[in-house]
């Protein structure tokens, strides 16, 4: 479809370019009558082809969107998604909507439904995005985004600034917080080429010479060519031990949002020495940055370590992250919007996983305000002894300080919940 798309809309921008260039060269020549007759035939060609690209492009998908509503309420960007403000856009920015709901219009069960294709689409197209992320989110319209990492002041954080889990009465966990950026002068992961996806990662491995320094380790790329290509053992290796990320082909919404396109290239992840420390490139958002610990019992530890690694990223010259004025950083999902942060534990709660499902566990953890997920990450089964992936779910109009702080309330709320199941 979107090949279609592609080549119809080329030829109406050509055959009217081609219109206006005959028409300046007739009237040069004083041939204005003949020219002015060419024109008509070449304006009349442009609109036949326009509404070919009408009938054949646009009416099945907004067909397709009309019956997911009914069948799909929950698909917020189908829910979302506003004929009369698709009817007022211009082709090419019709083409870019269909292009952003595609994998929610494929994938009828999506939750949200949609993936940004530009790092200015939030603002490009506010009036769908706008609707989407407040009913996400719970956030009114209204309200911007913004940034802060500082801990002071914020409600629930004990009174000696310490969000250390040993005092909930947990053993030491593993824990991780990680954050999704983009770069602003690449197109998202869904509308990248093979070249961007390449020159995307070359860009990063200057800047991971700079991290390099400050951190060691070293640089793990499945381009075929790159100087830091890794064999097929080492690949799977790295991802047995979650250092690296498994192919997302299997996952559809990704794949129909075009973010799984062109594997295995500009795929990546740069590991600092400690292994404390890793960027994956070429995911679902440009870069993923996260800090993990084993065994840790301060949240405040990979928080404050993962501030400091984003700091240097950031210091790097021509490295600029997509951002908005209103929405903050900017990630291809709309879930992630604002922070990109997801901060998480392994907590054991067999009581609640009783059965090996988690269906109690997410009841239990959503009021929280915490989401639950399996030990492989998203749509990953819960460990055997009950072990699960345990994180706030917002993301946007809260501060990246809130959000460890609502972890650990979240943790000590669902504690006192196992520990009366
Ligand atoms: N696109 C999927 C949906 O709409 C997943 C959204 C959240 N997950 C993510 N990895 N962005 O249900």
């Amino acid at each position: 479809m979107a090949t279609v798309a592609k080549s119809s809309h080329s030829n109406v921008a050509s055959i009217a370019m081609a219109a206006a260039a005959g028409a300046a060269a007739a009237a040069t020549l004083g041939f204005t009558a003949q020219a002015e007759s060419t024109m008509d035939v070449l304006k009349g060609i442009s609109g036949q082809l326009s509404s070919i690209e009408e009938a054949v492009v646009f009416a099945p998908a907004l067909a397709k969107i009309g019956s997911i509503k009914k069948s799909h309420p929950g698909n917020l960007a189908v829910k979302d998604f506003d004929f009369d403000y698709f009817a007022s856009l211009s082709s090419a920015d019709k083409k870019a909507l269909l292009a952003i709901v595609n994998s929610g219009v494929q994938n009828a069960d999506s939750g949200m439904g949609c993936y940004a294709m530009n790092p200015t689409d939030y603002d490009k197209f506010e009036p769908f995005f706008g609707a989407v992320i407040s009913d996400y989110h719970g956030v009114p319209r209204s309200q911007h985004h913004v940034t802060d990492w500082k801990l002071d002041g914020v409600a629930g954080l004990p009174a000696d600034g310490k969000l250390d889990v040993t005092k909930l009465g947990l053993p030491p966990v593993s824990m991780r917080v990680r954050v999704g950026r983009n770069l602003a002068d690449f197109p998202l992961p869904g509308a990248m080429n093979k070249d961007d996806r390449v020159a995307m990662e070359a860009k990063m491995q200057i800047a991971f010479v700079e991290l390099k320094k400050k951190y060691g380790g070293r640089y793990h790329s499945l381009t075929p060519g790159n100087p830091d290509f890794i064999t097929d053992d080492e690949y799977k290796a790295l991802v047995k031990a979650h250092v690296m990320f498994k192919d997302m082909a299997a996952d559809t919404y990704l794949s129909d949002a075009g973010i799984a396109s062109d594997w295995p290239f500009g795929r990546g992840c740069y590991q600092s020495e400690d292994k404390g420390f890793i960027i994956w490139v070429g995911e679902e958002d440009h870069l993923r940055i996260m800090c993990m610990e084993p065994k840790g019992s301060l949240i405040n530890g990979v928080f404050e370590r993962l501030k400091t690694a984003l700091d240097t990223v950031e210091s790097i010259e021509g490295l600029k992250f997509a951002h908005s004025e209103k929405y903050g950083y900017v990630t291809s999902c709309p879930t992630n919007l604002g922070t990109g942060m997801r901060a998480s534990v392994l907590m054991k709660i067999p009581k609640l996983c009783k059965g090996g499902s988690d269906a109690n566990a997410k009841k239990v953890c959503k009021p929280l305000g915490l989401g639950v997920r399996g030990m492989g990450g998203e749509h990953t089964a819960i460990g055997a002894d009950g072990t699960c992936d345990i994180s706030p779910t917002a993301r946007f109009c809260i501060s990246e300080a809130e959000i460890v702080t609502a972890l650990y309330t979240g943790i000590k709320n669902l504690k006192a919940a196992e520990d009366s199941a």
